[in-house]
């Protein structure tokens, strides 16, 4: 029976252009999306973007123009970026569309029905760039650190979700799903917050200070806090309180990186708790990508341009880079050094090699045909052994959403196979009249493997592994499932006829000193 698969992205501000800490958060939730699908789950891939809020207005602002305006000119980049990144969501919310707005209010509704919500003066500091009040505590030597921004004094009525009346249970819960926040430390330190007192959150802003937002459905002077709004992207797209809804939620996965972790475990969990839904089974929180040691900004001139890797080094390679290299527990410095390393090393020498001298090989001694197996000798029974351990090593690692360990695994199986032509030495074979027998089942278990290899890559380089379907002229390789057993099947038959044998990875220099 197929199961049903849930997973979202952040949905992103579109304050800005889309960068490569987007396009990655992005790309691992596709690479788990395609897997599932590849599985025969039914999947349900959300993405989108958060229109709302101060950060947003001021954008608009700066531009001259109104906020939805400035949406609708921004939303375009990204659906852009998610096309050329080759990204399958099944949806895309914005956070303007009615189909969202009117979810949040009736959210807003029930909560402020049930007394969950409440009306209390309030006077503090107040970031514009955090979008938040902030307490003394966070001051150093009398100032506000400088990542608040200018820091204002600030009395307002405001609304307040009663977030306090669920620190205990969220505690508890957190204790008692050990998975239920990934990896370890980022749990830790959630539940490290909690040791503090919670505060209620405050989730209204008034309309004097900010308009750019959905209005309160029981209070027309005031929006809705931003985060709040975001947050329930999760619900209102799949249809809060439709069968749909039933079906999908809870979700499986909330995909997002370290910085909005707090808003998710802790905001988004006792919204959820204080509406009566289940939770959802996991926020799998990654690490940041770096730019020499510091956060990837504007400011420092180090934000890397998604769309300029593509054009240079190909979709999968960026996909491939992406997964192999960002890290789920800590942060990873970027560099474009690195990425020509992994793309020369990894996939021009070490598996488009393969690919490409396997299937020239078989043009070159069998005409493109694909020879019968003779009996097996030990190498053979290696390589199927390392191709066996693959496969079963790969799926407990995409299901954990470790997609750098399920390409570390596949890349064992590369090198094994590259090791495979080196010992078996096929132009030697083909010089001996007494050796036909063997290059032929040399041929053979190579077109295996590179079948096996098509299918395993296919969700994280699905361009490449469609190339290689071609290449093999038999794209029906890609619906396979290939589970985890004892035996892997083989895919394509012995007098199956190949197709032409390409490049799939030239190797790269850097075309910036080119
Ligand atoms: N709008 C909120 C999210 C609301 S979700 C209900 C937001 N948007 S954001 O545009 O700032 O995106 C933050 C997310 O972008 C991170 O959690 C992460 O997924 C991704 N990244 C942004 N910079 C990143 C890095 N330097 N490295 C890796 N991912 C990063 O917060």
């Amino acid at each position: 029976m197929s199961k049903v698969f849930y997973i979202t992205t952040p949905i992103y501000y579109v304050n800005d252009r889309p960068h490569i800490g987007h396009a990655s958060t992005t790309v691992w939730a596709d690479v788990q999306a395609r897997y599932r699908r590849q599985r025969g789950d039914k999947t349900f891939f959300l993405t989108g973007l958060d229109e709302h809020g101060t950060k947003v207005q001021q954008a608009a602002q700066k531009r001259g123009i109104p906020p939805q305006q400035h949406c609708d000119e921004m939303a375009p980049h990204f659906q852009a970026l998610w096309k050329k990144l080759n990204i399958s969501h099944d949806d895309f919310v914005r956070t303007t569309e009615p189909r969202h707005k009117n979810i949040v209010q009736e959210t807003l509704t029930q909560l402020h029905s049930k007394g969950a919500i409440y009306k209390k003066k309030y006077k503090g500091w107040y970031s514009r760039t955090a979008e938040q009040f902030v307490t003394e505590k966070e001051m150093v030597d009398g100032k506000f650190s400088a990542h608040l921004g200018e820091v204002i004094e600030l009395e307002e009525e405001n609304y307040f979700f009663r977030m306090s009346d669920h620190q205990a249970w969220l505690i508890d819960y957190i204790q008692k799903h050990e998975d239920w926040i990934r990896p370890a430390n980022r749990r830790n330190e959630v539940l490290g917050a909690l040791q503090k007192p919670l505060e209620d959150l405050c989730i209204s802003r008034p309309k004097a200070r900010l308009s750019w937002g959905i209005p309160l459905p029981f209070d027309s002077e005031y929006v809705t806090y931003v985060w709040f709004d975001a947050l329930v992207n999760y619900i209102s797209i799949p249809g809060y309180g439709s069968e749909r809804f039933a079906e999908f939620w809870p979700a499986d996965y909330h995909l997002i990186a370290k910085d909005i972790l707090t808003p998710h475990a802790i905001y988004w969990s006792t919204m959820l708790h204080a509406l009566g839904l289940p939770m959802p089974k996991c926020i799998l929180a990654h690490g940041w990508w770096l730019f020499n040691q510091a956060k990837m900004s504007k400011t420092l001139g180090n934000v890397v341009n998604p769309s300029d890797l593509i054009e240079r080094h190909g979709v999968d390679a960026v996909r491939y880079f992406i997964c192999r290299e960002l890290l789920l527990a800590s942060d990873t410095d970027f560099s474009e050094e690195r990425f020509l390393q992994r793309f020369n090393s990894d996939l021009a020498n070490d598996f488009g090699n393969l690919v490409n001298r396997s299937i020239s090989m078989i043009h070159r001694y069998r005409g493109g045909v694909v020879p019968a197996m003779g009996l097996p000798a030990a190498s053979d029974e290696d390589l199927k052994k390392i191709a066996v351990a693959t496969v079963a090593a790969y799926h407990k690692e995409m299901e954990a959403v470790s997609c750098g360990a399920a390409l570390e695994s596949i890349w064992r199986l590369v090198s094994r196979a590259n090791r495979y032509v080196d010992e078996n030495a096929p132009w030697k074979l083909a010089k001996d009249p007494q050796a036909s027998e063997r290059l032929d089942t040399v041929l053979y278990h190579l077109t295996q493997t590179m079948a096996w290899l098509a299918t395993l890559v296919a969700p994280v380089m699905p361009e490449t592994a469609t190339k290689i379907t071609g290449q093999l002229n038999a794209p029906f390789i890609i619906e396979s499932k290939l589970e985890p057993a004892a035996t892997l099947p083989d895919l394509i038959p012995t007098g199956h006829t190949l197709g032409q044998p390409a490049p799939l990875f030239p190797r790269q220099t850097d075309s910036k000193q080119s």
